[in-house]
């Protein structure tokens, strides 16, 4: 039984409203609508920038504690309906149920880290004596918060992609309005209703908007808002940057992210890792596996052993507590990266396994090798179940081959080499290396964004909470 109401609202400065219920959304592995949501139109948008402007004063002086106990009161939400948080993500993304559970948990574990910085908002005293001049001076510096926030979230991460820009708000004071990505909105909203219920809260601190693309151009462009921050396409994020004006802007972009698999490597206990790296949520991931690159010496086995396991992998409804693979977010995407793969194939790539499209966007978990250089499916990100297999002879190769791409969100080596972990740390263009695991690895509270075409700035709580606040210095002359 469905546990999804059928009508959603939008959330305008802390109420919920519902003008409209003009939002389709659909079961993404049944293509049938699950529930209607409402639309904010640029009317709306503006009075919540009004009530976000309003509220920016009262949130900045919320005192620590208030501040942790709303995040505190999501987190204890977020347990009370973890089944109901999944089973939407399922719906609404086609997330295998098992990925929408630890989506949930990682959810309530970005609300909690914030929860615990909402109290560390620490400044620093600067001695200013340096010279004659500044004797008798010295200085202090705190934290303040920015003002209002711009969010833009995307479909593969409904909840802990909005949560990365929700809670370190929160936690720093400023008030914010957000748009979920149009397909996935369901996961926003249900945080919205949780945050409804805080009563500390000042009015006009958040609203929730789900709204077209098109109507959607104050969330970049109006000057009152302090912050634009957008996770999603390369693309749409540089597009967006070039108008958002004078305010402070953060881009978590995309990747093509590779792995390095070392011949001192476990190959065993690799092969779950980069297997689950490459085909977790469909590869709708912007740290999943794109590129494994593997030593000469264990090449031909590590493929072997790839293809056999990929093989084995359950495709099918993510509601299925076996499915693995499930549903690509929409059949334009599917049909997208199966034109990329037999694009490669028809240059001369391998087709080692999968490739198949079915039911419009269940396309197959898909190994290529001896792909060409120049292949989109090599160079633009796949955002999908696809990755390709290349092999290296010489390590520092294989890390110009990392930097070879236009992105650099995160990479992944599998070595015992100490040297070469330092190595890769100096020279790979990303911004995390994973030592020993998949570059999609991530925990909720690690400074995570990219470099190069990947992005500009870091999410992880503290790092956001950077973004969010300016520091505000206080000179003190002694006499
Ligand atoms: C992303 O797709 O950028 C986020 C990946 C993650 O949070 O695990």
């Amino acid at each position: 039984m469905s546990m999804l109401k059928d009508t959603y609202p939008l959330y305008l400065n802390n109420k919920a409203q519902q003008p409209n219920t003009d939002l389709e959304v659909t079961d993404k592995f049944t293509g049938e609508v699950a529930f209607r949501v409402a639309l904010a139109d640029p009317e709306t948008i503006d009075k919540a920038i009004v009530g976000a402007v309003a509220a920016a004063e009262p949130m900045a002086k919320l005192a620590s504690y208030e501040k942790q106990d709303v995040l505190m009161h999501c987190v204890n939400s977020f347990k009370e309906r973890f089944d109901e948080l999944a089973y939407a993500l399922c719906v609404e993304a086609g997330k295998p149920i098992k990925d929408s559970e630890g989506e949930v948990t990682r959810l309530i574990d970005t609300f909690r880290i914030a929860a615990e910085e909402a109290v560390r908002n620490y400044g620093e005293i600067m001695p200013l004596d340096i010279s004659e001049r500044a004797k008798g001076y010295s200085s202090m510096w705190k934290r303040y918060p920015i003002g209002p926030c711009s969010f833009i979230s995307p479909f593969n991460f409904p909840l802990n992609l909005a949560a990365h820009k929700i809670a370190p708000a929160l936690a720093v004071g400023c008030p914010f309005i957000i748009k979920p990505a149009s397909k996935t909105p369901l996961g926003t909203i249900i945080i919205g209703e949780i945050l409804a219920e805080c009563d500390i809260l000042p009015e006009g601190a958040f609203s929730v908007l789900p709204a077209s693309r098109d109507g959607a151009d104050l969330f970049t462009e109006d000057e009152r808002l302090k912050l634009l921050s957008f996770t999603g396409s390369p693309a749409v994020g540089w597009a967006l940057k070039a108008k958002a004006g004078k305010k402070k802007v953060v881009l978590e972009l995309g990747g093509n992210a590779a792995v390095i698999i070392d011949h001192d490597t476990d190959l065993d206990d690799a092969l779950e890792r980069v297997v689950f790296g490459a085909f977790y949520q469909s590869g709708q991931s912007c740290i999943g596996v794109q590129r494994i690159i593997i030593h000469e010496d264990v090449y031909d086995r590590f493929k072997e052993m790839l293809v056999a396991k990929t093989k084995t992998l359950i495709a099918g409804d993510p509601k299925d507590r076996d499915t693995f693979v499930g549903p690509m977010i929409s059949e334009g995407e599917a049909t997208r990266l199966k034109g990329w793969i037999d694009e490669a194939v028809e240059g001369g790539a391998t087709l080692l396994t999968g490739g198949d499209l079915s039911n419009g966007n269940m396309l197959e978990a898909t190994l290529l090798e001896n792909v060409d250089k120049d292949a989109r499916a090599m160079n633009d990100e796949a955002f999908g179940p696809l990755a390709i297999l290349q092999k290296f002879s010489d390590f520092d190769a294989a890390l110009d081959e990392v930097n070879r791409s236009e992105f650099g969100l995160q990479a992944g080596i599998f070595t015992r080499d100490l040297f070469k972990m330092y190595d890769a740390w100096d020279k790979l263009e990303v911004g995390g290396i994973v030592i020993n695991d998949v570059p999609s690895y991530r925990v909720d509270n690690m400074p995570y964004g990219g470099v190069k075409d990947s992005g500009l700035g870091r999410e992880g709580i503290r790092f956001a909470m950077e973004d969010m606040s300016e520091i505000r210095n206080l000179v003190v002359r002694r006499t």
